[in-house]
Formats: structure tokens, C-alpha cells, sequence
């Protein structure tokens, strides 16, 4: 989604850094784009619909030694040029990330006062109050204090103004950051990659705090303008700079990384392939013996991977939940003790999960974050932190961080039950055996791809695709399913195998692919008659399946999946496949999808 990037440095133009930051940041999904650097007596705004590439080409004669540049993903307003940030008002250029909730509110006020409004944007009007504050004479810090006490909702504001080398943040809910580059350069952002190589040292700026940087320093204030303290980190340098090497699309990168990408997790959660308590930190034996209920919050992919962690706990006999987080935040558990609440996500700052991981713990649950950025704002927040490891994740769909998830959720359904003294030693060895066995059995997975193809082909040219499954599978055709639509923009939906005779089966006829998930569990007989029940009604069937599975006649691509746990992260190989084949014959934008962002910032 919206990325920021802000630069002061007294030797040089920043121009460069401004787009390389918003370079790095494109991969988060957006839609226009702008630049504004300070003058002596104005601001220079150059903004695009579209591309950074473009934003580069219309600047190139353009800088200055303070500037702030944004990638806009719309909410509010057409992805136009107009609506693109920073928006120019007066003597100031603002740029945000989030939503102004009262925006129609200040909107009607600020008229009344005799503003014109140029944008359709939400933002306008913290442009116009910031400036309305300049007007006043208020000094540039208490200008952007009293325009970000007057917002509600989420906000990451980066402002400039004319004729003062610096630029005014703010903060509440949505990420941002503040870097050095230890000498005369300091640097905002609302991602670290965006400072990667620049900065060397970054502070997080914490929610209702506003500040200012120059060549300087910064200054750090609550907004009610009490001095906040400082607390910077070292950046951690040469965050892996990411590249396509042999393949066309990051999606197809990240497809075929999961194999090395979940050996090296595997290193890192299970060194020595034991499973220690001692390794989730300090009292985690002590949390994990006194938690009686888990819930597992998270959005979309993640939530999926939620999903399936459920099937293993209850196994194990924990009582556990998946929550949607957009649904959790307004209809949260009565919590008492005992609860641990999992936030799940790639990015860590999906806006939804982490409301609704503060919402758990405020009700007393205690919290875990399983996220894949480090240093994310669900990464810094939680109680206890589990990193999925699987390596900066570029395509907008998910796909190494998916399978990574899975086994840090397995991994830690493990250590509940050993913390529980219910794992029995047959059953802990048993398991971490086929975790051992599981990037081996990733890399044969990806030995279908060819057939796959062959599948894509007729899926590509389909208006509709079901995916079914029972079990962890169920999850799984959910995920089969969302992968599918998301890259390649066929209608498809994932179904409980069980439950297609209640309704879904109506939509079966020869023009219907369905992918149906038949591994050698003990519901196998299950399956089999529900894909028999689809196969009577003419549905074009295309069966991923183990050993066991018999259907005469029936396109089947057999997988090799070392046993019940694993299974789901094996199965979820082709489907990613499959889905990134049929968009390729289809030619769409396979890493950016239309209207799609990879961290979703904002409600
Ligand atoms: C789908 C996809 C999204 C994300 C969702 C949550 O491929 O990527 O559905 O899974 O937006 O994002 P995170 O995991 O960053 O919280």
C-alpha cells in the first residue's frame, strides 16, 4: 500500500534516495505517484499516475537537498495525478498514509473558512490545516502537533514547507520511521527497506508522536508536545537487496525459494532439529503450561495458515479459534486468563491484525506475533515474537511467507503440547522427522510444474474455478482458491468438500475446472465420493492426490506428502503453481495484481 520516503541532507540532492525508497517500496501495491522538494519562497510538486519509472523521467532536472515522496494506493479519490501525493497547499506539501475518518467533518469546516479544495483525497485537509497553522505563525513542529490533534483514524504524516529545510512527521496507527545515516543526513520512511543502505541507525516513531527532522538532528514530541525519548536501533545493513535472477516474476522466485526457505527456518526455530521450550525466550515454558485456549488472528493468506494451525492444535487437544482480524476487532472474545492470542502475518503492519492483537491483549490475552518483517509494528508490540524466516517476500501474493507460516504453527503447536506434558516422545520425534523430511518433499513438488502448465491452460480460459477439500485441505482449497482469483482474475471460490451438496454444487457443469485435494489421510473414501458426486454432474475435475486415490478417468497429479501434518504445506506447491501459470497465459501483472497492495495499511 501508500509508501513515504523523506530526505534532508546538507551536501547533496536527495532526489536519488527519494526514488530508490519509493523503488523499494513499489512492491507494497500502488497506483500513483510524487515527489516535492522545498524552495526558497514555494514547494515543487511533480506527481504521476502510475509508475515510479515515470516519476523519474518527468524529475530529472529536478532537486534539492530536502524532499519527501510517496506511492499512493487510493482510498479516497481516483488513482489519478491530482489526487497523487504530496499534495500542494499554500506554502506546503504534505504526504499520508492511512485514513482520515472525520475527513468530510474538517472537509465542511475548512470550507467554511474559505479553503478551496483541489483533490478528492481524505489528506487534503491535514495539507490545509497544517498550513491554515503556518498561517497563524505557528512554528513548523506545533503547526503539524495542532493539524495531527484535530485528525481521527490513521495516519503517518511526512510534510515539508516552503523556505525551511525540514520536514514535520506525525504518527498514530499507521507505521513510520525515522533513520541516520550517523553523519548530516536524516531520513523518514514507513518501511525500513526504504532506508536500506541509507540510513544506519532508525528510530520507530511510536503512535501520537510527532516530530521534525533536519540536517540537525530530530526533535521527537508527543502530541500533546511533551519531549519523547529517543530509542534508536541500529538498521540492520544490506537487508538482502532483492533481485529476479533467472526468473521472470518474484511470485515464481518465491515459489521455488520455499525449499531453501524452509530449511533455513527450520535451522533457525529447531537447531539441532530438538524442539527446546527454552527458545521462544524466557517464560514461554511457563506461558505455553498456563495457556488454555489459543486464538489466531490474521487476514487473507495468513488467515488460511491460521485456519490450518487450528486442525493441529485441536489434534493435540488445545482448544483453539481462527479469527478474521476485520471481524475479530469489533467482536473480540470476553477474554480471560489463560488466552494466548497469535497475530499471523507476512508484513506485520496489516492494519486489521494488529488492532485487533492490541484489542487481545488489552482484553488480557497474552501475545505471540508470527510475522516475517523483523522489525514490523506486530513484531515490536507483541508479548512473545516467532519470525516465519522466509526471506524478503516482493509478489503481492503470498507464497514462501504462506508455507513459512505453517511451519512456524506447527513448530509451535508442538511446544504448546510439550509445555502441556501431552506430547509423547513417539509422537514429538515422529513429527519433527517429517518436518525434517519437508523441504526434500517441496523440491519434489515442484517437479509437477510442467503438468501444471497443461492445467493452467484450460484454467485460463475458464470464467469460474472451484477448489474442494475436507480437513486441512478445507483451508487449503480456501487458499487454492484466493490465489487463483488474486493473480489471474477468474471468479473462483474454495469449498468444504462435505458442504458442496448444500448449495455450491449447483454451480458444477463442464465449463467449471475444480481442483479437488484428495491426500492418503483417513478421509480419503470421503473425498472420493464427493469428487464422484461432481464427476456425475459433468464437472471437469483435476485431482491433486498421494498414492491411494482411485478414480479411473480423472486427471490426477500424484504428490508425495511424508504424512497428515506436512500434507498442507506439500499440496499448497501446485496450487501456487497452478495459479501462477494460468495468470501467465492470461498476461497479467503477476507481482503487482490490479488493486491489490502487499501490506494493507489501512481498514
Ligand atoms: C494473498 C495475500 C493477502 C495477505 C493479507 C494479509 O496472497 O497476500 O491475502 O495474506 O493481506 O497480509 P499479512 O500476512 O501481511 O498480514
Amino acid at each position: 500500500m501508500c509508501g513515504i520516503v523523506g530526505a534532508c541532507r546538507a551536501d547533496n540532492g536527495v532526489r536519488q534516495i527519494l526514488l530508490r525508497g519509493l523503488t523499494t517500496l513499489e512492491y507494497r501495491g500502488y497506483d500513483s505517484a510524487g515527489l516535492a522538494f522545498v524552495g526558497d519562497k514555494n514547494v515543487q510538486r511533480l506527481a504521476v499516475a502510475g509508475r515510479v519509472a515515470k516519476l523519474r523521467q518527468i524529475t530529472k532536472i529536478t532537486d534539492g537537498s530536502t524532499g519527501i515522496g510517496h506511492t499512493r494506493w487510493a482510498t479516497h479519490g481516483a488513482p489519478d495525478e491530482h489526487n497523487a501525493h504530496p499534495i500542494a497547499v499554500g506554502q506546503v506539501a504534505l504526504a499520508h498514509n492511512g485514513i482520515i475518518e472525520n475527513h468530510a467533518e474538517l472537509r465542511r469546516e475548512l470550507t467554511d473558512a474559505g479553503r478551496v479544495f483541489h483533490t478528492d483525497t481524505d489528506s487534503e485537509v491535514a495539507a490545509h490545516l497544517l498550513d491554515m497553522a503556518l498561517a497563524d505563525g505557528d512554528d513548523f513542529l506545533t503547526a503539524m502537533r495542532r493539524t495531527a490533534a484535530k485528525l481521527h483514524g490513521a495516519y503517518a504524516l511526512v510534510a515539508v514547507a516552503a523556505g525551511n529545510n525540514s520536514i514535520a512527521f506525525a504518527r498514530d496507527g499507521s507505521p513510520l520511521m525515522a533513520g541516520t545515516d550517523n553523519k548530516n543526513g536524516f531520513f523518514v520512511a514507513s518501511d525500513a527497506q526504504a532506508l536500506n543502505g541509507i540510513a544506519h541507525r532508525a528510530l520507530y516513531v511510536e503512535d501520537r508522536h510527532c516530530g521534525l527532522i533536519s540536517t540537525a538532528g530530530i526533535t521527537l514530541v508527543t502530541t500533546d508536545g511533551e519531549t519523547a525519548a529517543q530509542n534508536w536501533q541500529p538498521l540492520p545493513s544490506g537487508s538482502e537487496t532483492v533481485l529476479l535472477g533467472e526468473h521472470r516474476h518474484f511470485m515464481e522466485k518465491e515459489i521455488f525459494e520455499q525449499p531453501d526457505a524452509i530449511a533455513a527456518a527450520l535451522q533457525h526455530h529447531l537447531p539441532k532439529h530438538q524442539l527446546s521450550l527454552r527458545h521462544f525466550g524466557n517464560g514461554a515454558t511457563s506461558l505455553f503450561k498456563r495457556t488454555r485456549q489459543v486464538v489466531i488472528i490474521a487476514c487473507g493468506t495468513s488467515y488460511h495458515a491460521a485456519l490450518i494451525a487450528t486442525y493441529w492444535l485441536r489434534n493435540f487437544g488445545i482448544p483453539c479459534r481462527a479469527a478474521i482480524a476485520s471481524e475479530y476487532r469489533y467482536c473480540p472474545d470476553k477474554l480471560a486468563a489463560g488466552v494466548l492470542a497469535v497475530g499471523v502475518s507476512q508484513s506485520g503492519e496489516t492494519a486489521d491484525t494488529l488492532s485487533a492483537m492490541r484489542t487481545a491483549k488489552s482484553a488480557g490475552a497474552t501475545t505471540v506475533a508470527l510475522v516475517n518483517v523483523p522489525h514490523s509494528a506486530m513484531a515490536r508490540e507483541a508479548d512473545l515474537l516467532m519470525l516465519a524466516c522466509a526471506g524478503t517476500e516482493i509478489g503481492v501474493a503470498a507464497t514462501k511467507s504462506f508455507t513459512a507460516q505453517l511451519t512456524q504453527l506447527l513448530i509451535l503447536t508442538l511446544a504448546l503440547t510439550k509445555a502441556r506434558n501431552v506430547l509423547a516422545p513417539a509422537q514429538e520425534e515422529d513429527t519433527l522427522m517429517q518436518l525434517r523430511q519437508l523441504p526434500y518433499l517441496m523440491r519434489r513438488a515442484l517437479l509437477i510444474e510442467d503438468d501444471i502448465r497443461r492445467w493452467a491452460r484450460v484454467f485460463a480460459g475458464a470464467d469460474s474455478a472451484l477448489f474442494i477439500g475436507r480437513h486441512t485441505h478445507y483451508p487449503l482449497a480456501l487458499e487454492g482458491a484466493l490465489k487463483l482469483k488474486e493473480i489471474s482474475y477468474i471468479h473462483a471460490e474454495g469449498c468444504a468438500a462435505g458442504e458442496l451438496k448444500h448449495g455450491t454444487l449447483a454451480l458444477v457443469d463442464k465449463r467449471v475446472p475444480i481442483v479437488g485435494l484428495a491426500p492418503d489421510n483417513e478421509l480419503l473414501p470421503k473425498i472420493t465420493s464427493n469428487l464422484a458426486e461432481v464427476a456425475a454432474r459433468d464437472g471437469r475435475l483435476f485431482v491433486l492426490a498421494g498414492e491411494k486415490f482411485d478414480m479411473p478417468a480423472t486427471d490426477t497429479l500424484r504428490l508425495q506428502d511424508g504424512g497428515n501434518f506436512l500434507s498442507p504445506l506439500i499440496y499448497a506447491v501446485p496450487l501456487q503453481l497452478l495459479a501462477y501459470h494460468t495468470a501467465l497465459q492470461k498476461g497479467t501483472d503477476i507481482d503487482k495484481p490490479r488493486n491489490l497492495a502487499k501490506s494493507v495499511t489501512v481498514e
